[in-house]
């Protein structure tokens, strides 16, 4: 899978990207990212990427221009699966897109910064419209990192241990069970005993009442579809 970041800010990756899974996942080449700043690409003599919006009001809008010519540039030379906006307004990214996001060969990232990008860019360029909750970032720099973070771990081999992932929580539409590690005894707070019992079937059974049971009481609405 291949990655186009499109982001004024291409150091707020840095961390996100340079540790543990994602990390792994870059190194053994699993998934590349690259990262295209507007700036390289604006016509304008002070290296303008953003302006006044038509029609009054707060905050500075990412100009069309530079975000046409860099995107159109991308397009000569990949075809891309999804080309996808971060944005508050956009659908609710959930588990169940990423288990299909995970089959795309090379995406677009867009990230707005200020008030967001030229409309004209979401109709004519724009396939996916993203949101990673109904609040508020600066930009969406910080919500591509969640996205990646969680598509990325998907792709088999990303993590260790292969069966992991798909024990997560919303994989099989139920919150994880409980964990819990070595020692069985600390100050007292015990691992309910099942889980030293070396039953496999019973110790199966627990998880799952435990996961319908959690889900019930946190998100009852998982359990209705
Ligand atoms: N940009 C700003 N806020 C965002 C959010 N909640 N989700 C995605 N992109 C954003």
């Amino acid at each position: 899978m291949h990655i186009d970041i499109v982001t004024l800010f291409p150091e707020m990756f840095v961390g996100p990207f340079s540790e543990s899974i994602i990390k792994r996942a870059i190194e053994k080449k699993m998934v590349s990212i690259a990262y295209h700043n507007p700036r390289d690409y604006t016509l304008n003599k002070h290296n303008k990427v953003d302006d006044y919006q038509f029609g009054g009001g707060a905050g500075m809008v990412m100009m069309v221009e530079p975000l046409a010519l860099l995107l159109d540039k991308l397009m000569e030379s990949k075809k891309y699966d999804a080309i996808i906006y971060m944005t508050p307004d956009g659908n609710r990214l959930e588990q169940k897109q990423l288990n299909q996001y995970i089959s795309f060969k090379n995406i677009i990232v867009i990230n707005g910064h200020y008030k967001g990008i030229d409309q004209r860019i979401r109709d004519q360029y724009v396939t996916h419209e993203m949101s990673i909750g109904d609040f508020v970032l600066s930009g969406g720099e910080l919500a591509t990192a969640v996205f990646c973070d969680a598509l990325i771990r998907l792709i088999p081999g990303a993590i260790g241990d292969g069966a992991s992932a798909l024990t997560d929580s919303f994989q099989d539409d139920l919150l994880a069970p409980p964990v819990y590690t070595r020692p069985a005894d600390f100050r007292g707070w015990k691992v309910p005993e099942i889980l030293t019992s070396g039953n496999l079937k019973a110790i199966d059974d627990w998880r799952h009442d435990q996961s319908v049971e959690k889900t019930e009481q946190r998100k009852p609405w998982m359990l209705e579809d």
